[in-house]
């Protein structure tokens, strides 16, 4: 008897109900005008918010890193000892962020998850947005502590939460800086208010901000001017910072806690030397080349304004990432493959990442796209638009 016969059952009903998936492949780097399963697109998926993945400055910095330091840590860093390179990005993306420690780690999923289980016991309550990433429900279960979920962005519903759990030993209230599926961006300031008021521990996760908001892409906290205001902030060194690999932001006193008891740090293996390499070759450049965020937040406005003046419904997005509503997720899937073949690469997210009836296409521009890149996506995405019905001739919703 096969012990795995009921995955193949499951994977026959996944084919059955059409949601099986399987990533497409690129067979260019990461660039605007991509090939992608042998054909040329315009690539709106990728979280290369500065179009660094390809950049000639980090591709030297990680040749350099290579020839000096090889491909590989070697282990887990209280096992194989830290390289000096890890040091000096984590020296650097505190000066970066204004905090006095940084700690990096293998992946932003794996800081969220390991830093929330290892400050929390099942005495403790977190207090999460409803649409909070995955590795923050994730670190949550892995705590055992409470939780408390409360309504998208409603710091009024979170206070109340704050207020219920008055009798536990700590709690730590949690959002994304900017969420991921929809591109808004918490109220920080009046949910840091709500944190001090109660006593909570307030956590940010900027894995969409970092390079991306704030002065210089510094994040959330610096686009409010909340410094010191948020004990934990986490980034992503995988998006904007263009290679893979996160990091914890906070006090001397946090960091030196979770390089001792956090999970992901004791029993995974560190960074290697390129990435790190090309992660500090991107803070020089952020701080030398503001031409970078000026061309993101410009092709960002313009994109958006060319969806939203086709008819499209962007929703509440503010930032870089614009979801194009669709609702049904059949028609978004479908409405995909339509623009891949078309001519653009926007992915259709669908339950259970996005709660049922509110499947989208989510698009990204970078600083690397041109006008003509985003006005020729625009155009197709419209065009496919019509196709399906979604926008009648005039450019309104039907
Ligand atoms: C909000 C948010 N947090 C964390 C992560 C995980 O980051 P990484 O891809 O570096 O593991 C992601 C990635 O998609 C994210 O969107």
């Amino acid at each position: 008897m096969n012990p795995l016969a009921f995955l193949e059952t499951e994977v026959a009903s996944m084919v059955a109900a059409g949601t099986l998936r399987w990533p497409r492949t690129f067979d260019s780097a990461q660039v605007p005008r991509a090939r992608v399963d042998g054909r040329e697109v315009i690539n709106l998926c990728s979280n290369n918010y500065l179009g660094l993945a390809y950049h000639p400055r980090l591709r030297a910095a990680a040749t350099a890193a290579i020839d000096r330091w090889g491909v590989g840590s070697g282990a887990a860093r209280p096992i194989a000892g830290s390289l000096p390179l890890h040091g000096e990005l984590e020296r650097e993306l505190a000066r970066f962020k204004r905090v006095e420690a940084v700690l990096t780690y293998p992946s932003g999923f794996a800081v969220n998850a390991g830093t929330v289980a290892a400050l929390l016991t099942k005495d403790d309550v977190v207090v999460s947005d409803e649409l909070n990433h995955a590795s923050i429900i994730d670190g949550c279960r892995l705590s055992g502590a409470e939780k408390k979920i409360y309504r998208h962005r409603d710091v009024g519903h979170c206070r109340a939460l704050l207020a219920e759990s008055r009798g536990a030993r700590a709690r730590l209230l949690v959002t994304d800086g900017v969420f991921s599926m929809d591109g808004d961006i918490a109220p920080l300031p009046a949910l840091c208010e709500a944190a001090r008021e109660h006593d909570a521990i307030m956590m940010v996760d900027d894995a969409h901000a970092s390079g991306v908001l704030g002065r210089d892409g510094r994040g959330t906290v610096d686009h409010f001017g909340l410094h010191g205001a948020v004990h934990i902030q986490v980034g992503t060194l995988s998006k904007a910072f263009a290679g893979v690999g996160g990091f914890v932001a906070g006090s001397e006193a946090l960091i030196r806690y979770l390089m001792n008891r956090s999970r992901p740090i004791l029993f995974s293996t560190s960074l290697p030397p390129a990435v790190v390499a090309s992660c500090l070759e991107v803070i020089r450049c952020l701080e030398e080349d503001p031409s970078l965020l000026t061309r993101l937040w410009s092709n960002t406005r313009s994109f958006k304004a060319r969806l939203r003046s086709a008819g499209f419904d962007t929703g509440a997005s503010e930032t870089p990432i614009t979801p194009i509503m669709i609702g049904d997720e059949d028609t978004a899937v479908r409405f995909s493959n339509e623009l891949f073949n078309a001519g653009v690469f926007g992915l259709a997210i669908g339950f259970p990442t996005v709660p049922r009836g509110k499947a989208r296409i989510r698009t990204i521009v970078t600083s690397a796209h041109t006008e003509d890149d985003l006005s020729e996506a625009a155009d197709i995405i419209a065009r496919v638009g019509r196709y399906f019905g979604l926008l009648s001739k005039d450019g309104d919703r039907p």
